[in-house]
């Protein structure tokens, strides 16, 4: 059944444990989602991004939504709008059938350029005013999330450019953190702590001095109530790398988030974790597979089968190592 993300998350709080949301931009994303909450007995968050709105169509993406509520019934199902840039995105999610928003103040409208404290608090008070007001749960962000070790400099393709964040920026401020909930009214909040989107967040296994655990400790001491959030959550998992330059892809090494980070995070307060990244790259490895197996074939969904199953298999390991297993 559809659900709040403030519902899902209370339960999580309660009995500890962590919710991995998922990107979700079409069919065979959803469907490997849905069949491995259900297949763990788990609640589950799906979220979509503006250009995955874009992708699929508003109008096709959202009766998906509500048709995968319909086929897996038993499965408490939270459909969330990630990253929107303005409370009119954020609107619009929830015109939808979106049942939580994130407003990303922490950027401005383009979603490039980093944004004072007052625009953000501004933003996400008003997204909050008119998401509660539906039933609607609320995630905002404070600090701007990008890698302590290129300065938030983006690495799309893993060579990296250089950004111009100091740590003061990329790290998030436990004080500012609890200004920010008691003049937002968030029901979740992301927080910055060195990790950043996409396969290339390291050039080697993170320690203490790249991912502030710290941070996180101290945000949850001062806000024991609010559900925190960790971004670029994905573990760019080796064998995956491996198997998408087996077969005609070419990544450079790259190091993503230690699956026992997150679970130590995941003690201290972070309820909701965000991956992508790592659904892509199984979808990616297993058609590269698939196709260089069967170079006279264009069947389509020859290419994409082995790709849902690795997903569904990756997803149900994430609901499993973060505890929401039986929860559902
Ligand atoms: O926020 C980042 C997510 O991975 C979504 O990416 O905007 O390419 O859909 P996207
Ligand atoms: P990854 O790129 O690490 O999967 O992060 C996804 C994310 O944070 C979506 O909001
Ligand atoms: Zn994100």
């Amino acid at each position: 059944a559809l659900t709040s993300l403030r519902q899902i998350l209370d339960h999580a709080g309660e009995h500890g444990y962590g919710l991995p949301a998922f990107n979700v931009t079409n069919l065979e994303t959803l469907l490997a989602v849905m069949r491995a909450a259900d297949r763990t007995d788990s609640p589950v968050i799906v979220q979509a991004s503006q250009s995955a709105r874009k992708y699929a169509d508003d109008t096709l993406l959202s009766a998906m939504f509500r048709a995968a509520a319909e086929r897996f019934p038993k499965v408490p199902l939270c459909v969330h709008q990630d990253h929107g840039s303005s409370p009119a995105v954020c609107k619009s999610a929830i015109d939808y059938g979106f049942t939580s928003v994130m407003m990303d103040g922490s950027l401005m409208a383009d979603g490039k350029t980093p944004a004072s404290y007052d625009y953000n608090v501004d933003v996400t008070a008003e997204t909050v005013r008119l998401a509660h007001a539906r039933g609607v749960s609320v995630e905002g962000e404070l600090g701007v999330l990008g890698s302590l070790e290129t300065g938030g400099g983006e690495q799309e393709d893993g060579h990296g450019a250089v950004g111009t964040l100091d740590h003061s920026q990329l790290l998030t401020d436990p004080q500012q953190a609890s200004d920010f909930v008691a003049a937002t009214g968030v029901d979740a909040l992301a927080v910055a702590i060195g990790t950043s989107h996409g396969a290339y967040k390291f050039s080697r296994k993170p320690a203490g001095d790249l991912l502030a655990m710290d941070v996180i400790a101290e945000i949850h001491r001062r806000l024991p109530h609010t559900h925190l959030v960790m971004h670029g959550a994905s573990t760019v998992p080796e064998d995956l790398q491996e198997l998408i330059n087996a077969n005609g892809g070419h990544m450079p090494k790259t190091f993503g988030v230690p699956l026992e980070e997150v679970e130590r995070s995941i003690k201290m307060g972070v309820r909701k974790i965000n991956i992508d990244t790592d659904l892509r790259m199984a979808l990616t490895g297993s058609a590269r597979e698939y196709l260089k197996a069967n170079p006279s074939s264009f069947d389509i969904r020859g290419m994409l089968k082995p790709g849902m199953k690795r997903m569904e298999d990756l997803c149900a390991e994430r609901l499993e190592r973060f505890g929401a297993a039986g929860h559902g």
